[in-house]
This record gives C-alpha cells, sequence and structure tokens, in this order.
C-alpha cells in the first residue's frame, strides 16, 4: 500500500501523464526541471563500496546523499543487491524535489553473481543462440539484485594479445564480432526494456581502445580511417542497430582526440549517420583524465569539450555537476547541449519503466529466487563446455578412459576455485567456481570409479595486497618446493592433467602483459613432468592467447579452456571424458612471439608478400629472420574428437550482377566414431580495390552438427551486402571484379572457388 502510493503521488509530482507518447512525456518532464537539476540528471556517482577505476574523487557518502536528495545525480554504479539499491532509489525518488528515479549500472560482463565463461571465451563459441542466452541469463540474475545497466558488452576488436582487455571482446574480427555485439545487446535488452528481467545495454569503449599501442592498457590510439570503418566501427554499428540503449566512449585519444571529447565520432557518426537515440556516458573519470591528455588545461575545460563533442553523462569526473551550470550561464556551452543530453538519459528511464513503478526491480523475493538459481547455473554450464577449444590431441589422448586410469592432476590453477571466475567476477562469491580438482574426484567417486586420482599443485599462488576491490594473486616465481613432489605423482601416473595458466585477474583492465608466457615458474614445471611422463594433458587457463609454443612441440593434448566461470571444472572435466564433443574455434590468432603482435589472419597482401613461411630466396619480402609470420593456432581453429571431411565448394553460378545473388556450397562428412559439432566458414577476398584489401576475410558461418559417417552439405548466399567495404573512395560499396571465396574448418583453408562481380 506504502509502495502503492509513492507510486501514485511520484506520478503526480512529475506531472507524467499516461496518454502521452514517449517525446511529449519527455518534454513535459524536461520543461519543470531547473538547469540544474537537467545538469544532476548527467552526473554518475560510483556507490558507497566496490570501485573500479582509480579512488573515486565523488567525495564522501555525506556529499553523494546530500546531492541524492538534491536531484543532483542521474545514476549510480556499484550499488548492487536489493536492499542498497531500494534505500538509494528512495531517496531520489521520495526526497529529491521531482523525484526522477536512478539508474543503477553495474559491469555485468559475464554474469552477475553466476559466472559465465569470459565473453572471449563464449565468442570461441561461435554459437550466436548461446552467447544470447547467457547475456539474457546474466540480465536476469542482475536484474534480480535491482540493476537496470549493464556496461557491456564490449565491443572492441582487439588484434592484440598483450591488451588485458581482450578477455571482454569477441575477438580479432569484425563480422563475426558484430554478430556478437548483436546477440549480447538483444540478450541483455531482450525485446521490451520495461520487462523487470531485461536490462539496458551499453556498447563500449566507443572508440579505438582495442587499438592501444604495444598492447598497453590507457595508451595512445591511431587508426586510419580505412581500419576504423572497416574493422574498428562495425561491431559499435551492429549494437547500434540491434537497439542498444547507450554507448560508454572510451580512455584513449584516437588520432589525437581523445574519445570523450570526439564529436566526429559521438556526433557525427553515432548520433547523427547512425541516428542513435541513446545516451553516451564517459568511461571512469575519462572527462577529467583530457587534463592528464593535454587536451584541456583545466576542469571546466574539459567539461565544455566533453559536452561538446557529445558525452551525455559524467561517470565519477564530478565536473559536470560542478562546471555546467557556469559554462551554460556563462554562454560558453548553449543549453540546447544540456537538453539533448537529458532528454536521452530521460527516455532510458521511461524505457525501461522506471516512471511507471520506480521500483520494479526491486524484489527481494526475486532476487532470493533468481540468483545462483538452477537455470541460471545450467546455462552457465551449457555455454562453458561450448567455449572450449581443443587445440592438440595427439594418438587421441583424450577422452580420458572411463576407469583403469592412474591420473595425476597438477598445477596451481587445478584447485583453484578463484581464477576459472576471471576478471570482473566483482559480485561473485570469493572461491565460488567449480574448480577441475572437485569435478574430476566427484566423476572419480560416481561415475568413474576404476579410475585414481592424485592432486599436486607444484607451484603456488602467492596472494598480494589486495587492490581495493578484489584479490591481487600472482603465481610462484621462486619457490620450487612443490615441483619435486608433483614430479613423483607424474612418474607414478598414467595420465598427467596439469592446468596452467593466468591467474583470473592475471588479465583484464590495466592487467597489459609484455611477456606472453606461463607466468612464474609453470613451465618449468611443465618440463620437469615431461622428462617423467610425456602422457600430459595441458589444460590452460587464460583470458587471452598464450604463447604455447613448447607445448606444442611437446605435449601430445592441450586445451584451451579460458576463465570459463562458475561451472568451470564440470564443463573441462565433461570435455576431458568425452562425455561433450569439444566444438570451440579460436576467434583470435595464437602467436608463436611476442614479436608478432599485432596478429591477425584478416590482414593486407603487402607488395612483398612471399608464401608465409618459407625461404623466398632472399630478404626482400614482408617476413622476420627469427620467426614465421604465421599463428601457432590461426583464427577459427578448432578440433573435435571427430574428424570432418570437406568436398570442394560448388558454386551455383561464377558471376553475379550487383542485384543478384549466388549460393556458395559445400558437403561436409564426419569420418570419425563420434557425433560432432563444426563450425563451417566462409571467408572471402576481394582481389583488387580502390583500397587494399585483406587476403580474406570472414563473410559467413554455420555450426552442422553429425553423426559419425552423416554428410551434410551448407549453402552460404553470397550478394552485394557481404562483398560491401568502406572503399578508396570514402564510402560503402561492393567494387565490381574477381573475387576469391575459401570455405573449410579455420581461416587457413586451402578450399578455394572464385566469382566475379559485374558492374
Ligand atoms: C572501465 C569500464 C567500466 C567502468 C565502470 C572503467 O574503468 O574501462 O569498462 O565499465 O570502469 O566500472
Amino acid at each position: 500500500m506504502k509502495k502503492l502510493i509513492v507510486i501514485i503521488s511520484f506520478i503526480l509530482l512529475t506531472k507524467v501523464c499516461y496518454g502521452q507518447n514517449l517525446d511529449q512525456k519527455i518534454e513535459d518532464l524536461l520543461s519543470q526541471m531547473s538547469l540544474t537539476e537537467k545538469i544532476g540528471q548527467m552526473n554518475q556517482y560510483n556507490g558507497f563500496w566496490n570501485f573500479t577505476g582509480p579512488q573515486p574523487i565523488s567525495g564522501d557518502s555525506k556529499k553523494k546523499y546530500d546531492q541524492l536528495r538534491k536531484g543532483l545525480v542521474g545514476s549510480m554504479l556499484n550499488v548492487r543487491g536489493t536492499e542498497n539499491v531500494k534505500e538509494v532509489q528512495r531517496i531520489a525518488v521520495e526526497e529529491s524535489r521531482l523525484g526522477i528515479p536512478l539508474l543503477f549500472g553495474f559491469d555485468v560482463i559475464h554474469g552477475y553473481k553466476t559466472q559465465s565463461p569470459i565473453p572471449l571465451a563464449e565468442s570461441a563459441s561461435w554459437d550466436i543462440d548461446a552467447i544470447k542466452r547467457s547475456a539474457r541469463l546474466a540480465a536476469k540474475e542482475a536484474s534480480a539484485a535491482g540493476l537496470n545497466w549493464t556496461f557491456a558488452p564490449m565491443v572492441d576488436i582487439s588484434r592484440d594479445s598483450r591488451w588485458g582487455r581482450v578477455m571482454e571482446g569477441a575477438g580479432e574480427d569484425p563480422f563475426l564480432a558484430s554478430m556478437i555485439a548483436s546477440a549480447r545487446v538483444r540478450g541483455f535488452q531482450g525485446s521490451d526494456l520495461s520487462d523487470p528481467n531485461t536490462i539496458l545495454a551499453c556498447a563500449k569503449h566507443f572508440a579505438g581502445y582495442g587499438y592501444v599501442e604495444a598492447g598497453r592498457d590507457y595508451n595512445t590510439t591511431e587508426i586510419s580511417i580505412n581500419t576504423l570503418h572497416n574493422v574498428v566501427l562495425p561491431p559499435f554499428k551492429a549494437a547500434a542497430n540491434s537497439g542498444v540503449g547507450t554507448f560508454m566512449n572510451s580512455f584513449n585519444d584516437l588520432n589525437g582526440i581523445p574519445s570523450t571529447a570526439d564529436k566526429f565520432l559521438q556526433r557525427d557518426i553515432l548520433k547523427e549517420l547512425w541516428k542513435f537515440k541513446g545516451f553516451v556516458v564517459s568511461d571512469w573519470g575519462s572527462i577529467r583524465e583530457m587534463i592528464d591528455h593535454g587536451f584541456a588545461s583545466n576542469r571546466s575545460e574539459a567539461g565544455r569539450l566533453a559536452i561538446l563533442g557529445g558525452s551525455d553523462m559524467d561517470m565519477e569526473s564530478s565536473i559536470y555537476i560542478e562546471k555546467l551550470e557556469e559554462l551554460v550561464n556563462s554562454g560558453k556551452i548553449s543549453i540546447d547541449y544540456v537538453d539533448d543530453s537529458v532528454r536521452r538519459i530521460l527516455r532510458a528511464k521511461f524505457l525501461l519503466g522506471l516512471f511507471d513503478d520506480p521500483y520494479r526491480y526491486i524484489d527481494s523475493d526475486r532476487e532470493e529466487k533468481i540468483i545462483g538459481s538452477k537455470e541460471i547455473l545450467e546455462g552457465a554450464l551449457d555455454i562453458a563446455k561450448k567455449s572450449i577449444v581443443l587445440l592438440k590431441n595427439e594418438n587421441n589422448l583424450l577422452p580420458l578412459k572411463k576407469k583403469g586410469q592412474k591420473i595425476a592432476l597438477i598445477g596451481p590453477l587445478a584447485a583453484d576455485k578463484n581464477s576459472p571466475l576471471g576478471n570482473w567476477s566483482i559480485a561473485a562469491d570469493k572461491d565460488s567456481a567449480i574448480s577441475v580438482l572437485e569435478a574430476l574426484s566427484l566423476g572419480v567417486m560416481r561415475r568413474h570409479k576404476g579410475n585414481d586420482l592424485i592432486y599436486k599443485q607444484g607451484v603456488r599462488l602467492i596472494n598480494k595486497v589486495p587492490d581495493g576491490f578484489h584479490e591481487e594473486v600472482s603465481i610462484n616465481e621462486n619457490d620450487r618446493t612443490g615441483i619435486e613432489e608433483a614430479v613423483i605423482a607424474a612418474k607414478e601416473a598414467e595420465i598427467v592433467i596439469m592446468v596452467l595458466g593466468e591467474y583470473g585477474y592475471q588479465s583484464g583492465e590495466g592487467r597489459s602483459r609484455a611477456n606472453l608466457d606461463f607466468p612464474g615458474l609453470q613451465q618449468e614445471l611443465l618440463e620437469r613432468v615431461r622428462e617423467v611422463n610425456k602422457n600430459i594433458i595441458l589444460v590452460v587457463m587464460s583470458g587471452r592467447p598464450l604463447i604455447l609454443n613448447w607445448a606444442d612441440e611437446n605435449i601430445p593434448a592441450i586445451v584451451q579452456a579460458w576463465h570459463l566461470g562458475t561451472q568451470s571444472g564440470y564443463a573441462i572435466s565433461e570435455v576431458l571424458y568425452g562425455d561433450y564433443n569439444p566444438s570451440g574455434k579460436l576467434t583470435m590468432s595464437f602467436p608463436r612471439s611476442v614479436g608478432q603482435m599485432p596478429l591477425y589472419y584478416a590482414r593486407k597482401s603487402t607488395g612483398r608478400p612471399g608464401a608465409d613461411g618459407e625461404d623466398q630466396g632472399s630478404v626482400f619480402w614482408s617476413h622476420y629472420q627469427d620467426e614465421k609470420n604465421t599463428p601457432l593456432y590461426p583464427f577459427g581453429y578448432g578440433l573435435s574428437y571427430t574428424k570432418f571431411r570437406y568436398s570442394k565448394i560448388t558454386l551455383t553460378d561464377s558471376k553475379m550482377s550487383p542485384d543478384e545473388s549466388i549460393n556458395a556450397e559445400i558437403t561436409i562428412t564426419n569420418t570419425g566414431k563420434v557425433k560432432g559439432k563444426e563450425v563451417v566458414q566462409m571467408y572471402i577476398h576481394d582481389r583488387y580495390a580502390s583500397a587494399t584489401r585483406p587476403i580474406r576475410e570472414l563473410k559467413g558461418f554455420q555450426i552442422v552438427e553429425l553423426e559419425p559417417r552423416e554428410s551434410k552439405t551448407v549453402a552460404f548466399k553470397i550478394d552485394r551486402s557481404l562483398l560491401e567495404f568502406y572503399s578508396g573512395n570514402n564510402r560503402w560499396e561492393a567494387e565490381s571484379g574477381d573475387f576469391d571465396i575459401y570455405i573449410g574448418t579455420n581461416s587457413d583453408t586451402k578450399i578455394k572457388a572464385g566469382f566475379v562481380l559485374n558492374d
């Protein structure tokens, strides 16, 4: 009853009339707001507990509470849990003059409390429906905690695995990443934002953040117009086309302009060309950071440049709230800019249904019921299995036999229940992931009773000083005491499973690395174990591609298991035992050496190409003296417990006019003994164009599931839209001429055909 009275009085207070359309409602509310209140909507503060950037400067809690009461805050981040959200929302709604409800944002990057695999891992499933479902479940769990906005998906393309944030993205390819961006947006937002199980999504970081020089986080960025349009922007455009409610800009400067103040990006492209109706939030403190960039000389100037550039909401710089009013009153900024931003922010609040019921996301019964529920846990397990990539499997060492094997499980990450949660798992309980040890032991107890399992850590994890909101852990670099024990256990075992890689927080924001090998003493442990037992199955947990050259040469079976989230151990165990046949494919090229960075399959030919890895008989071609050009494992690569045979490509025609389409068909046969799934990939090469084109680009893929000896024919439709690119004429167009088409099991496929696009 009390709630009802609050809602009714709230409606009366804001005079929002229900017959009105959305635009009228926004205008009506806007007309009641003072300039100070308008600017308040553009202000976002961190909450009172966790923080996800440098120490908040928004000041003490008392100041924040006072400003909430005065209607000077439009959104809070990192306030979560129905009780906390309710209290803060209550102040905004019941104590401020206009009672405008708050947006509650949080980094729901791969789940809320239940973690699904890190986004890079999920992308390796290539399963668009499964990725969408994962986002939908994350939204359901996060909204049950009172949240209504996630700062996801991150859609930055990155081709440099030194950058720790590759774990948050969908890999190196714009075509696949665009499909994943749409799937994630649709998963989070559903078809009706006012449904309490959905939350507002945020495409970030606009733009170019994945191109930080030398892979060093927050570094400067130079991107040509050609690369910007053909590679960097497509996933953002896909998110916008899918109706994403918000964008976040980025910390980097792009070609000399900090993204936060980049009018070309935020106004000309996003708001004008793409007709984006949502709002842009700055990244944490990025308005203030323009002073350090050397772009704004003081806070007022930073605020002026940010709003002119198209940043609608200020996350944790407190600059808008402090300086905008004066900028408007002195005529330095037109009120129109403020009004435009406020309209966009209010629109999001209306769409979420917050004006109908500001407490609609806040229901403690739902919180209790949904968080960690069976449905969410099962969803996390499903996508975790699909995300695993089998990199090597000599002599069918995998799957494991279900009985009669003596197994030694070794490695610092084998029993760790925190690492698999991965970075951005702030709301997860510490040590809440199922470890490989737990899952395998359970298997041995219940289903594989004839197997014998012994565990040795080998190399210890070291807890370092916490940095504010989570524990910092590293992998031991000098204590060899555990190695001997592990070697003895390995000697007595038939099979050794080694779980090595990066601790969960060794990738992610601020976690760039100049070396991409196993941290600490893990390589030494691996080599020592290999001296006594060659039957090693290496399970790699990491947030990015690592350099696995030695392992590839010396270890018979390698499984890329990323940071797979809460259900990690179960997923890995199902794959190791063959209860699930792996079908994941890499979405980033795995390097042979850090010196190859940036590394990606869709490279340009250059004027001196030469066949990869072969001696050209002279030095004058594009290559390294001391390393191959090729990756260790290419984009799109991943094995199965069965084998697939591909036929030749059949084209329905070898030429097409711009208004026609042709089909490329290929037959795939399962030639192995077990059922399996294959991601059939199609790449196209535009041979000659007004601007140089990549040697091939992904333009289609389909997942087929085949029983042993079964065949299926897959057809890809090719029309002009697939051939369009941002050309040398500075526009999107398909240019007539010769095209090569490749279909196969990864980006290195040699199965080829050709066609011509006529004028
Ligand atoms: C990150 C964003 C994140 C924000 C809020 C920043 O440091 O770059 O991706 O959404 O913090 O936590």
